[in-house]
């Protein structure tokens, strides 16, 4: 029987408003552009101004023709894509997400893509001249989309729809967060570490990864913002900030899921906070957990997108308040919202 985890959102806050020099710092005052309406959402009010919920109600989208700045291969499988998008870019919060279409960049020319792929915003990038124009994403290659993405090269030039989508709202109050994050689920989590910790809270991560070639692709990138200089140890500090490793062979870390580490972390650390991104079992592990102690959770959730932008009720998710679009309602959820 699906359940719905009661429980309440606490006043909370954009975890976008990273200070600037920060990991994923957002500029303020980007050149606009074209912007359209998501059906349903109020108009008029542009995603990502300083100070505005993690992308809360997404008013306006922006479709870019970005270039491909870089598309590296760190593990087998797994990809990060730099992306020039001087319009989206500086909009992105932490746990929105673009829409990616392959062909659609040349008007008129037909492509065996049709449909736009979803994919977090992994990191914001500045260039030479300290603009945020830049970002990437962390892709695995899942089909067919995702392998003619990861054939992309320098210069190729893409369609970007977003910002989109509700991002993390951390409570104000947070001081000791737990990010928890299996495989390139951890994509969304790497601007929210940064802006947690600009914010001066403790931040420990919870990852876990397939094998150690995973988990230095993941750590390499935008967890690079955590201190990490060891990547063989299982638990990593500096003064504030903890990485907790896990892979499912036992190459790094705890040997097993990184959930399997979670009841321990909850014993020894006192967090007002968890958010967790990757397979949804992972997930519901976590809220349950978070429920357990009474703390605050909120998790990505993933879904078949078509439209992207509130349309076309390709990617329900059921909630304690009724069912609502991971696109622009999500795809970050209060945990104790979601019926798993
Ligand atoms: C909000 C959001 C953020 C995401 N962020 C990332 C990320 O940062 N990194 C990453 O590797 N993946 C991410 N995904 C999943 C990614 O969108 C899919 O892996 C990708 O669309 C697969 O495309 P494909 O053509 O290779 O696969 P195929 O299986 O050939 O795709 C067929 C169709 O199904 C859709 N589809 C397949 N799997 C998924 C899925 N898991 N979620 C949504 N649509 C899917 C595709 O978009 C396509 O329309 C995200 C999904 C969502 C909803
Ligand atoms: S993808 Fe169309 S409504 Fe969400």
């Amino acid at each position: 029987m699906p359940d719905a985890i009661s429980g309440r959102r606490d006043e909370v806050d954009a975890a976008g408003g990273a200070a600037a020099g920060a990991p994923g710092g957002v500029a303020a005052g980007a050149p606009g552009g074209a912007v359209t309406g998501a059906p349903g959402a109020p108009g008029g009010a542009v995603t990502g101004a300083p100070g505005a919920p993690g992308g809360a109600a997404a008013g306006a989208q922006i479709v870019e023709t970005a270039t491909v700045y870089a598309n590296q291969g760190l593990a087998p499988g797994i990809y990060s894509l730099t992306l020039d998008a001087p319009r989206i870019a500086p909009l992105a919060r932490p746990g929105q997400f673009v829409h990616l279409g392959l062909g659609l960049a040349t008007a008129g020319q037909d492509s065996p893509h049709p449909l736009r792929r979803p994919f977090s915003v992994y990191q914001v990038g500045a260039d030479r001249r300290g603009d945020f124009q830049r970002l990437t994403l962390l892709y695995q290659t899942i089909g067919s989309g995702t392998l003619a993405i990861s054939r992309l090269q320098p210069g190729d030039a893409v369609s970007l729809l977003g910002p989109l989508g509700r991002g993390w709202q951390p409570p104000v109050a947070t001081r000791r967060a737990l990010l928890v994050g299996g495989g390139v689920g951890f994509a969304p989590l790497a601007l929210l570490a940064g802006a947690l910790m600009a914010r001066s809270v403790e931040v420990h991560a919870l990852v876990g990864a397939r094998n150690l070639a995973t988990l230095n692709a993941l750590l390499g990138g935008g967890l690079a913002c955590l201190p990490y200089p060891d990547r063989t140890q299982d638990a990593l500090l500096d003064a504030r900030h903890f990485i907790h490793l896990a892979t499912d062979d036992g190459s790094a870390g705890y040997h097993g899921l990184n959930v399997g580490l979670l009841s321990d972390l909850l014993a020894q650390y006192d967090f007002d906070y968890i958010a967790a991104c990757g397979p949804e079992p992972m997930q519901r592990a976590v809220a349950l957990a978070a429920r357990q102690h009474s703390i605050y959770c909120e998790v990505s959730l993933e879904r078949h997108m078509a439209c992207g932008i509130g349309a076309c009720l390709s990617c329900i998710v059921q909630t304690g308040s009724g069912t609502q679009r991971a696109c622009l309602d999500g795809p970050v959820f209060d945990a104790q919202e979601v019926v798993w």
